[in-house]
């Protein structure tokens, strides 16, 4: 990758990647780790999570004097179980007092996001354990991951598109719920990223020409373009921004 922007607001933060084993979490946990951030990784796929950890691990024995040198730590936990979620996030704030920065991430994605309405079995809403810490340290922030699903409309995923709406304006009023707490809230919209899970289900050549009918940009969009602005919004960088939403999607949908 190119050398990315370092942000001095982020050294030494402990940062939580919700989904971080792969595709955009996982570019998301490279991109802290490079700014010198303690990453931690919640997530189902342990091996997966293991090679992330292994991938960066290695990008930091490369890069003598690049600001990382702590290696991301990982946490088996099944996000859809809120007692689950709860208790794996009071096993971490034993650990390390305060979570600065969190990244909700964690989706079911590629086939498994086209779920007909009548096939849905559970769904949580489970990220408000971390705000009672991020509280008590004065400040945090908090990136949720949306999606252009419902802007496009795009059909046979309609809860999957439900739950993504809903994060725009979850993100809005929870803004306005913890701004006195110093906690700022924004959410980034990407539209089709070329992870592996995309490539291997739904990255089809005939998918690929409706993307690029859709895009301004006619190539594939990479994890990492997501990562990037997400770590900007969670930067001091972006001190003044919250309860927005930031549309990554190469310019499918991006009016405002
Ligand atoms: N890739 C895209 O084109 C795209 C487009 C729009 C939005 N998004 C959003 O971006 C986020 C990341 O998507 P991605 O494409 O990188 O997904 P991905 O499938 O590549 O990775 C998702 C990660 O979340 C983990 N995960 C899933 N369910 C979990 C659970 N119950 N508990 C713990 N971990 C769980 C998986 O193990 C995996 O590591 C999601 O919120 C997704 O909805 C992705």
């Amino acid at each position: 990758m190119t050398a990315p922007a370092i942000y001095p607001s982020l050294a030494n933060k402990t940062v939580l990647v919700t989904g971080g084993a792969e595709g955009i979490g996982a570019a998301t946990v490279e991109r802290f780790a490079y700014q010198g951030c303690q990453v931690l990784i919640l997530d189902l796929n342990e091996e997966a999570a293991q090679r992330t950890i292994a991938h960066v691990s290695h990008l930091q024995n490369e890069a003598k004097g690049s600001p990382s040198t702590k290696t991301p730590i990982f946490y088996r936990c099944d996000l859809s179980s809120l007692e689950e979620t709860k208790a794996t996030i009071a096993k971490i704030l034993e650990g390390w007092t305060t979570v600065n920065v969190l990244i909700n991430n964690a989706a079911a994605t590629g086939k498994s996001a086209r779920l007909r309405t009548e096939d849905v079995t559970s769904d949580s809403w489970d990220f408000l354990a971390v705000l009672p810490a991020m509280k008590a340290a004065g400040a945090g922030s908090i990136v949720n991951l949306g999606s252009i699903t419902w802007r496009i409309p795009a059909p046979d995923s309609p809860v999957y598109a439900a739950c993504k709406a809903a994060i725009m304006g979850l993100t809005r009023v929870q803004s306005k719920e913890v701004g006195a707490a110093n906690i700022r809230i924004n959410s980034v919209m990407p539209g089709a990223i070329a992870t592996q899970r995309q490539r291997e289900d739904v990255l089809t050549d005939e998918y690929r020409a409706e993307i690029m009918r859709g895009q301004s940009l006619q190539r594939d969009l990479l994890p990492e373009e997501v990562a990037k602005v997400i770590v900007f919004l969670a930067s001091d960088e972006a001190s003044g921004v919250t309860g927005s939403t930031y549309t990554v999607d190469g310019g499918w949908c991006s009016d405002p």
